[in-house]
């Protein structure tokens, strides 16, 4: 049997969400990821320190027993967040990042950022302090095609930042298109993004062709083909700048089936068999723990994972994963469409 054998990954870019929900997904990634950065847009957001430490305190309180997984706070940025408490809670290791959410782009980012002139105190500090600032790259215009968001909001929105805050870390998070792919190409080593599992292998057809596909749909939206590409060239290429950021975000299925579905796949049952096949079929094996385990942790200035993992390469195709169950439904886990050879011992 082939194997490999990698330092422990870690995800970039991960909703767990609270209660019962934490309390299924999270053996998910506890087994197999060392850390995870935390999305803090719950119904009522992460938005100071405090809301993040008793947050973190849930998950920790949700792990399983012989689990050893560390989450990696992050604050969601309003127009009235606190500079001080942003630093504060940095300084004391307690939040790792905040995150841009626009308003109205996406799942509960009602809270977030009309006006970016208005974080702009917040963004000078963790400027100073070298804290990454996590941007969902859409602009949510209404006579803006929502397959063109991602790249208006780079020429409108993330350029202007960047020239504003030249050492600002920023993560280009879930990236889906050439424009992003070149856009982070062209930038210094403070520019990084994460990209998903689902959009290295799925592009719009997935949710499109031959009826509507909800649980495809997710955002930003999967775009059409010569983005993937992109996207699969720079996830393979090993440079620095990329890292797996998962986006698992589970929705119980009457909430994805619906006249007006939610946003969200929940992929961290086989992301690193699809991600380690992804890698296989573009024959850049050597490349995967770079974008795996390595460059992530090199860009939060973190440690790379003592742990390491073996991924097995089996003879026959696998299975996609089972649906979650829950007292209110079930949670529907990626088909990736694709043959998946490999998985994770143990
Ligand atoms: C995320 C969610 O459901 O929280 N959905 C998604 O489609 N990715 C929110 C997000 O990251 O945009
Ligand atoms: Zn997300």
């Amino acid at each position: 049997m082939t194997t490999l054998n990698i330092p422990m990954p870690d995800d970039w870019h991960l909703h767990l969400r609270s209660g019962e929900m934490l309390n299924k997904v999270l053996p998910y990634t506890s087994s197999h990821f060392a850390r995870a950065i935390i999305m803090p847009n719950l119904p009522s957001p992460v938005i100071t320190t405090a809301d993040a430490n008793n947050y973190r305190q849930e998950i920790i309180d949700n792990l399983p027993e012989n689990h050893h997984f560390t989450p990696l706070m992050t604050l969601y940025m309003t127009e009235s967040t606190d500079p001080d408490d942003v630093r504060l809670g940095y300084m004391k290791g307690e939040v790792q990042a905040v995150k841009l959410y626009p308003a109205g782009a996406t799942t509960h980012s009602d809270a977030g950022v009309k006006n970016l002139e208005k974080i702009y105190p917040v963004l000078d500090v963790m400027e100073q302090i070298g804290m990454p600032f996590l941007v969902h790259g859409e602009v949510v215009d209404r006579d803006v095609d929502i397959f063109d968001r991602e790249a208006v909001f780079i020429e409108t929105k993330l350029i202007p930042i960047r020239q504003r805050f030249p050492h600002l870390k920023i993560v280009f998070e879930h990236l889906t298109t050439k424009e992003g792919v070149d856009y982070v190409l062209s930038s210094n080593e403070n520019t990084a993004a994460t990209i998903t599992p689902h959009h290295l292998v799925i592009n719009r057809n997935a949710m499109l062709v031959g009826g509507i596909k909800p649980h495809y749909y997710c955002l930003p939206v999967a775009k059409r083909e010569s983005h993937r590409l992109a996207l699969r060239q720079a996830a393979t290429s090993g440079d620095a700048r990329f890292f797996l950021g998962t986006d698992s975000a589970p929705h119980l299925i009457n909430a994805k089936e619906s006249a007006c579905g939610c946003a969200g796949i929940f992929n961290v049952a086989n992301a690193i068999a699809v991600v380690t096949q992804v890698f296989e079929d573009e024959n850049t094996l050597p490349a995967l723990e770079k974008f795996l385990s390595l460059n992530g942790a090199a860009f939060y200035g973190l440690a790379v994972n003592d742990r390491r993992i073996v991924l097995e390469r089996s003879e026959q195709c696998l299975p996609i994963p089972d649906n979650i169950k829950l007292a209110e439904g079930e949670v529907t886990a990626f088909d990736p469409m694709m043959d998946v050879y490999w998985r994770v011992r143990g």
